[in-house]
């Protein structure tokens, strides 16, 4: 069967609790592309490493990461999810597309200089290389097509250079990737400081909801949440907090911002945060028992891993070999 179908490639790191901002931004997008294109969603823990983890909360948080893929939709027979590290040829292609970046291209990227700032102590190698990897991860798949966040962009650019330079030089071995853009994500800020994105590596956790937050935890913080001093419900750059509330609510009801505004013109502050906690209490509550009923089923989650793997492999395995042979490696005996 000839498969015309386009491909799709995602990544995100096992580095903190999946927050509602992935779940708008992103998941909850990945979900509807799942049969118009051939996708692979990949839980970039190799990527996670660049920063330093705790061993057992980074496999823990790993496991939760790939559940809350399925929990929120993502049919793994439909898609390919997987871990990044059970697939070997990222690291074998990243080594190899390593030898045809510069240091210079590296060194410009944006995310380098502010993640060397914030992790001064552990200024690594392979957070410098980090862009060689995520370029290996979407050349592995050859995939046309890349869902990324704004701060992603400059990564994919690169991708694009080392694809083409790569292409240059031993012809047309890897396929040109493009950014996705399809309907924007909601774009969630942080709930004390929404001049922020929201971010699973925040230390400060008020700022984020995780999809699995207690109701009670998820109420408490959005009652904290950070608003103004006037009182009116309504989007507006001088109204980041109540903006940023009013963009959750109309992400998990699915009402439009009109709509939204409307509806609370004339509610205090209060009872309007009641209603957005209860909207996203309401928005997570199949999701988190999709993943409890996951957490009891470790046979059909280690089926999950393991096709998942294979899959992968089987794929990524292709390009290596091209790759391999077009630099000169000596062939393998069967
Ligand atoms: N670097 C991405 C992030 O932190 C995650 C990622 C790794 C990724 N490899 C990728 C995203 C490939 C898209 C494609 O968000």
């Amino acid at each position: 069967m000839l498969d015309t179908k386009k491909t799709i490639f995602s990544g995100m790191q096992p580095s903190g609790m999946v927050t509602l901002g992935n779940y708008l931004g992103a998941l909850n997008n990945w979900t509807k592309l799942q049969d118009e294109y051939n996708c692979l969603y990949c839980i970039v823990d190799m990527h996670a490493i660049t920063v330093r983890q705790d061993p057992a909360k980074l496999r823990k948080q790993a496991k939760e990461l790939l559940m809350q893929y399925i929990a929120v939709g993502l049919d793994p027979e439909k898609n390919i999810i997987y871990y990044q590290s059970h697939v070997p040829q990222h690291a074998e292609l990243s080594w190899v597309l390593n030898c045809y970046t510069y240091m210079g291209e590296l060194s410009r990227m944006t995310q380098f200089k502010e993640k060397s700032q914030r992790h001064a102590e552990n200024i690594n190698s392979g957070l410098f290389t980090y862009p060689v990897l995520m370029a290996a991860d979407i050349l592995l798949y050859q995939a046309d097509l890349v869902p990324v966040g704004e701060d992603q962009r400059q990564h994919l650019e690169i991708t694009r250079d080392i694809a083409e330079r790569f292409n240059g030089i031993y012809g047309d071995v890897f396929t040109m990737p493009e950014p996705y853009i399809g309907k924007v994500g909601a774009r969630i800020m942080a709930l004390q400081d929404p001049t922020r994105k929201m971010s699973k590596s925040d230390e400060n956790k008020n700022n984020t909801i995780a999809l699995l937050d207690e109701p009670a935890v998820i109420m408490n913080k959005i009652k904290r949440a950070v608003t103004d001093s006037d009182n009116e419900i309504r989007f507006g750059e001088d109204k980041p907090g109540i903006s940023n509330l009013l963009s959750i609510y109309c992400a998990v009801t699915g009402k439009t911002p009109a709509q939204a505004e409307a509806e609370f013109a004339n509610t205090s502050y209060g009872a309007f945060k009641v209603a957005v906690g209860e909207a996203v209490v309401a928005n997570l509550e199949p999701i988190q028992k999709k993943v409890k009923e996951l957490e009891k089923n470790q046979d059909y989650m280690d089926s999950v891993i393991r096709s998942g793997a294979e899959k992968a492999s089987r794929i990524a395995e292709k390009t290596l070999r091209k790759v391999h042979k077009k630099v000169g490696f000596p062939p393998r005996i069967k």
